[in-house]
């Protein structure tokens, strides 16, 4: 990063601070977490927010307030009435280390008040514990995440290209925690996510409404959204062929086993191999949807083939559940599967 720039931001760091802020406190988005703070409102809304937009978050954080208001009755939730309010966020192992931190709270006298500690929990990192900690303690602990990256890299006018994402924010870092004013650290951090959410957009930046713009290198050079540099993030093409099998009124789906990692405890429909079947078997059957999605890195095909009848002769492996199609709501599916069987359901009835 260009250190001349970097450090005529941080010279003007009280000027930028009270621009941003000021800004903040004008134009900050009313969001439930915002009104009456409380510890548990932002570890909640922290752990949606986690690769999740806010208007997608919105919905379900109430929902959550409602069935689970405090981390008592959180910590005392099963298992699966936790995942059941999580459906269709995905990314679930934040559900399950939401709830296991939640017990983990519950077993102690306070709560932690300090970035280091907040990061032996589980499912917390460095953003997470930096949001949390500075929000509702006011500890000095600067949030640098892509959001974040993006705007200082436009402060800075930095050109370098970055592996991705996280490795610019370690190096962003120190600058973020520089620019952290003593006071009120949490609405500082807010404001910087804020900026990055309503004004600093990835593209077409809404410069002329920023407020700090006057300090942004980036803008002065007139082609703010050229920052950050970030390598082209290479995707790997995988193709994964499921089966549709119904009988009686009731639908298979596989259950993913209780340790598993990204899933556990969700339906979804099977895969071929799930259903005993391989793959070249499985496509003999109608296509009847083919479904694109990104995970990860992975640019995801999925095509759901009828199943042939002798699938629902040999379906007996324990994963392997028959469940009533008027009972699929009751069940936690993942979030796309959800979609899909409602979408095929749907075309059938005239
Ligand atoms: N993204 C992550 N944390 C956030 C917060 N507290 N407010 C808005 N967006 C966020």
């Amino acid at each position: 990063m260009p250190r001349s720039h970097a450090e005529a931001l941080v010279a003007a760091k009280s000027v930028f601070q009270s621009a941003l802020l000021g800004w903040y406190r004008i134009h900050a988005r009313q969001l439930p977490w915002r009104e009456a703070p409380s510890l548990y409102k932002t570890v909640v809304s922290e752990f949606m927010l986690q690769q999740t937009q806010v208007k997608t978050v919105l919905p379900y954080f109430a929902r959550w307030l409602d069935a689970l208001p405090d981390f008592a009755a959180l910590a005392a939730a099963p298992e699966a009435r936790v995942l059941k309010l999580w459906e269709g966020l995905g990314y679930y192992s934040r559900a399950r280390n939401l709830h296991r931190l939640a017990q983990a709270l519950a077993a102690r006298a306070t709560p932690p008040r300090t970035p280091a500690e907040w990061q032996e929990l589980p499912g917390v990192g460095p953003y997470t514990a930096a949001a949390i900690t500075s929000i509702s303690f006011d500890a000095q602990a600067a949030c640098v995440d892509g959001n974040v990256v993006r705007i200082l890299a436009r402060l800075t006018a930095d050109a370098t290209e970055y592996r991705d994402s996280a490795s610019a924010s370690k190096v962003f870092a120190p600058l973020a925690q520089a620019l952290l004013p003593p006071a009120a650290p949490g609405d500082h951090n807010q404001a910087m996510m804020e900026l990055g959410a309503t004004v600093c957009f990835r593209q077409k930046p809404l410069c002329l409404t920023c407020p700090v713009r006057k300090l942004c290198a980036g803008a002065r050079q007139g082609e703010p959204e050229s920052f950050p540099r970030l390598a082209p993030k290479q995707m790997e093409q995988r193709t994964v062929v499921r089966v549709w099998c119904e009988r009686n009124g009731a639908l298979l789906l596989h259950r993913a086993p209780p340790g598993a990692k990204r899933l556990a405890n969700q339906h979804e429909l099977p895969t071929a191999e799930h259903a005993g079947l391989t793959e070249a078997v499985a496509i003999q059957g109608e296509l009847i949807a083919r479904k694109k999605r990104g995970i990860t890195r992975y640019q995801i095909t999925e095509c759901i083939h009828r199943a042939p009848p002798q699938v629902a002769r040999a379906a007996t492996r324990p994963d392997l559940v028959w469940v009533p199609l008027d009972q699929l709501d009751a069940l936690t599916l993942s979030g796309p599967h959800r979609r899909w069987v409602a979408e095929i359901l749907a075309r059938r009835t005239p």
